[in-house]
Order: C-alpha cells, then sequence, then structure tokens
C-alpha cells in the first residue's frame, strides 16, 4: 500500500448492465470531488479510450457534480458499457477475412499516462474485474466494483443488480400463479444468470415456485413430470417451474443460443422451451413458457442495490485515497471491505449446494429435479 497524491481518476462500466451502475458512478464523482480529484467516465467499456473517433463528443467524459446529479436511481449506466472487446483480447479482421485477437492494453496504460489519470475505478463482473487486474498488473492503479445481476462473484455476500433482478422475478413469478391456476397449466419460467442460478433459486423460493432447476443440480424431467403429476393428484392442478438459463439436464446439454467465439462469449438460452416440452410429453398438460430475459436487467435499482452501489462507490474512492491498489470492495461481514482482485477474478461463484437457501426450498417441498 503506497500513499499517493491523486489528483484526476477515471472510472468505467463493463459487461451486461446491471440496475446500481448509475449509483457507483455518483458515489465516485462525488466522493472524488469532495475531496477535490477531477473524476472523467470512460464510455462504454473501454472503448472511449480505444475509439475516441467514435464519440462527437469526446470518448472520455468529465464527471461532474452537475452531471451525476439525480442519476442514482436510474437503471442502465450513463457512460454506456459493452460485453465485447475486451482490450486484453481484442477482436480485429484481418484482410482476408479471418479474425484475432491482439493486446491493446497498452494503449490504456498511455492514455492514464499521457491525460495524468492517476487511477482506475472499474466497474464490472468477472470478465472486467479480469480485465482490471491484468491493468493492475501491468502498473495502473485499479480499484474494482463488483456488478451483476447474476450474484456469482466470488468474495462477496452480494453484488449489486441482483435484488433488483429477483425483486422483479419474484414478481413476475406471483403473477404467473393466478393465471396458471385458472387455465391448470404449467408455467415454465426461464431466468438469466449465466452458470450460476441465484436468481433462480431466490426468486423461485419467494415467488413460492414448485419447481426450480439450476445449474448447481443436474435435472432429471421424469423427477420433474412427477412432481406435476403429484401435484395434479393432490388436487393442485397446476405447477410454476423456474428455470435458470444455465441448468443442464442430467447427462445432457446446456442450451445456447450462440457459441463462444472471438470477441464473443457463449449465449445461452433455451432450456425454458425443453422443459416445457419435456414435461407437456411426460404428463399430457398444457405448458408456456415465459423468458424473462433482459427484463431482469432493466428498470430503477431497489433501495437495497441502490445503497449497496452508493456505499461500494465511496469505499472504492476511500480505497484509492488510502493508498490501495489491485483490490475490490466486497460486501462482509462486516461491512464494506476490499479483497485483491487476483483473488476474484477468475472465480465464478454458484450456489452452494450446502447453503441453507437451498435447504430451506427442500424442507419446503420444491423440486429441484434431482
Ligand atoms: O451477466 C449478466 C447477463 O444478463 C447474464 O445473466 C446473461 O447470460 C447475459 O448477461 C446476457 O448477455 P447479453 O446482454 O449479451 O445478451
Amino acid at each position: 500500500m503506497v500513499k499517493r497524491k491523486i489528483k484526476r481518476i477515471a472510472v468505467n462500466t463493463g459487461g451486461g448492465d446491471a440496475p446500481g451502475l448509475n449509483a457507483v458512478i455518483q458515489s465516485v464523482a462525488i466522493a472524488a470531488a469532495n475531496r477535490g480529484w477531477a473524476c472523467f467516465g470512460i464510455r462504454d467499456g473501454f472503448n472511449g479510450i480505444l475509439f475516441p473517433e467514435r464519440y462527437a463528443d469526446s470518448g472520455v467524459m468529465r464527471l461532474t457534480r452537475d452531471r451525476v446529479r439525480g442519476i442514482g436511481h436510474l437503471g442502465g449506466t450513463i457512460l454506456g458499457t459493452t460485453n465485447k472487446g475486451n482490450p486484453l483480447h481484442f477482436p480485429v479482421t484481418l484482410p482476408d477475412g479471418t479474425e484475432k485477437e491482439i493486446d491493446r492494453s497498452n494503449e490504456i496504460l498511455t492514455y492514464f499516462a499521457t491525460h495524468e489519470m492517476d487511477a482506475l475505478v472499474s466497474i464490472g463482473g468477472d470478465g472486467s474485474l479480469t480485465i482490471a487486474n491484468a491493468l493492475h498488473k501491468k502498473g495502473l492503479i485499479v480499484v474494482g466494483v463488483p456488478k451483476t445481476i447474476d450474484n456469482d462473484l466470488d468474495k462477496t455476500f452480494t453484488t449489486f443488480g441482483f435484488d433488483t433482478a429477483v425483486g422483479f422475478a419474484t414478481e413476475c413469478v406471483d403473477r404467473l400463479h393466478s393465471t396458471a391456476q385458472s387455465h391448470q397449466r404449467v408455467m415454465v419460467v426461464e431466468v438469466m444468470g449465466r452458470y450460476a442460478g441465484w436468481i433462480a433459486l431466490h426468486a423461485g423460493i419467494a415467488g413460492n415456485a414448485h419447481v426450480i432447476l439450476m445449474p448447481e443440480i443436474g435435472f432429471d424431467l421424469d423427477v420433474v413430470a412427477e412432481k406435476v403429476r403429484q401435484r395434479d393428484e393432490d388436487g393442485r392442478q397446476y405447477s410454476i417451474v423456474l428455470v435458470a438459463e444455465g441448468a443442464l439436464p442430467k447427462d445432457g446439454q446446456r442450451e445456447i443460443i450462440a457459441r463462444a467465439e472471438i470477441g464473443h462469449d457463449e449465449r445461452l438460452g433455451g432450456i425454458g422451451d425443453r422443459v416445457a416440452q419435456g414435461i407437456a410429453e411426460r404428463t399430457g398438460k398444457e405448458t408456456r413458457v415465459v423468458v424473462l430475459g433482459h427484463l431482469l436487467r432493466g428498470g430503477s435499482p431497489t433501495s437495497f442495490d441502490r445503497l449497496s452501489a452508493l456505499r461500494f462507490g465511496a469505499a472504492a474512492v476511500r480505497a484509492l485515497d488510502e493508498g490501495h491498489t489491485g483490490v475490490m470492495v466486497t460486501l462482509g461481514l462486516n461491512g464494506v471491505e476490499h479483497v485483491a482482485l487476483e483473488e476474484v477474478a477468475g472465480h465464478m461463484r454458484g450456489v452452494p449446494l450446502n447453503c441453507d437457501t437451498l435447504q430451506t426450498g427442500r424442507d419446503l417441498g420444491i423440486c429441484f429435479g434431482d
């Protein structure tokens, strides 16, 4: 830890957007201003630095108090974001049409040096924090802020965006009970979450779903169908099945919309249809599918997410002021703390099979397809 004089910092948002990003930006900008530091926002991940010509005003904008006033409750990010164009593996098309990846991270370091930017606050999920860690190793002063609706980052109890996503998914499940019951149907609800089942588990239990399928527990459609049949026999002729997009059948394959390619991660989706069809074939019941998708990423952050975001933003600035670098702010047992980026980057956190929330679901009789 080195105490240093900071005058100018930059902040960026990377990966999929999540409710609460604007609250972090606001908090970083105001906490910086209150220390007499100038704060700048890099547009669209690092694109503002890598492609300044794309921006009419500037790829890096000054974040004054006035600029960030009134944005804390808004969804999305005023800076823009991208989950493509990782500067360490930047996709380029060669003259012969083939694609390859090049490392453009030195352009970012050069930008910081020539514009006398002293530090970066990088707000993002696993991918963005891995980039932040690499930039830190190359000498940039960096503090990370954990963001994702998926809640799949290690070393923090929660990420902002998750509570908003779960709240919305729960409301949707609540609404589906009455129509499912009226028509005696099976409603299958597919939710995001990538390779972790946090959203499905939390919204499923909170919303009284009867079946929850998640990536951490391989599912068997025969078991799911048996649960639906059992409910019918007991006189409850409808069922709600919550499926995480990354859920995978025991001995089966994950459903994907698009394979990973240079510059793109794999895109998940479609498991809801497969589950609905499997249930219909096995039970003869009418099924319908609702895919919540990107609706989970929109809207205003809940007060919990807003508060976490404001706490994280201010804590990131405090961490820089105290001389930290290469760390991510986290929500720990005793409030906001920090951990080394190295400990977080590349470490996905799925739902532990022994967690009490999962156990709660089992105690309540929810079927997990196993
Ligand atoms: O990581 C957030 C997330 O919303 C995942 O839950 C989902 O799989 C992915 O991003 C979708 O990404 P895109 O916005 O590229 O469709």
